[in-house]
């Protein structure tokens, strides 16, 4: 399938989760390993797409041919994805970037002289609404991980963030996050399709061949 519809193309994919300082050794995150984007960049690659990987702190080693661009905090994630947007034909988004930082970053250690502490957070830029906002645009891929109501939720976000493709996976305790396995659902103006439940690096070669299928209709009407 390297002469697919991926073939040549440029591919940015976000993965892992992202990390909200809130002094110099404390941190906001959340239980995201990397794995799916990262099963989801080696399958672009495969596909024969040019892949760049921006990717939050996991412990992953880069699949071969990708190039990485590390990263930390949304806000940096935001910066190195903008950078790069114009520069590319689909976007995927399948980072747990963090929705909310810390206000201000305490330049010492918190000291723990109080019973209790309360921590202001403020919103961090949507880094996949911007994407789908940018003209020119590349073909837009969110993810949606949710607890409940996954379809309803990600049909929503696929049509309030203006995508061309989401996939939906279910998250919770054993499920998505952190594990090797995973179930999707996938959602595009007008179609659905199950993906079923199998291990991320099997549907990650799914979920690109569906979007090379996507990408190429779009790109030839
Ligand atoms: O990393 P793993 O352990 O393998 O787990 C995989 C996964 C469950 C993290 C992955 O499959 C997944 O669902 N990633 C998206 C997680 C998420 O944050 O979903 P969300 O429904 O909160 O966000 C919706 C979309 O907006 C996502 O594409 C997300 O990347 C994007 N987003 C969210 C907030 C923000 N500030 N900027 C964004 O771009």
């Amino acid at each position: 399938w390297r002469g697919g519809p991926l073939a040549g193309r440029r591919v940015l994919i976000t993965a892992g989760p992202t990390r909200e300082a809130i002094d110099p050794v404390r941190f906001l995150s959340n239980r995201s390993s990397g794995k799916m984007g990262y099963a989801l960049a080696q399958a672009a690659r495969e596909a024969g797409a040019e892949v760049v990987l921006v990717s939050g702190p996991v412990s992953l080693p880069s699949p071969a041919g990708v190039a990485v661009v590390a990263v930390e905090s949304a806000a940096q994630m935001y910066e190195q994805v903008m950078a790069r947007v114009a520069d590319c034909d689909v976007f995927i988004g399948a980072a747990a970037v963090a929705d909310y930082a810390p206000v201000t970053v305490a330049g010492q250690k918190l000291k723990k002289h109080r019973d209790r502490l309360q921590l202001e957070l403020v919103r961090t830029p949507d880094i996949l609404a911007a994407v789908a906002t940018h003209r020119p645009r590349p073909f837009t891929v969110g993810f949606a991980a949710e607890t409940e109501r996954v379809r309803e939720y990600a049909r929503d976000k696929l049509a309030r963030k203006g995508l061309d493709l989401i996939a939906a996976n279910p998250v919770g305790p054993g499920q998505g996050f952190d594990r090797d396995d995973n179930t999707l659902w996938v959602f595009w103006p007008g179609g659905e399709r199950d993906l079923g439940t199998a291990s991320k690096k099997a549907l990650a070669r799914r979920l690109i061949t569906l979007i090379g299928e996507r990408y190429g209709q779009e790109n030839r009407t």
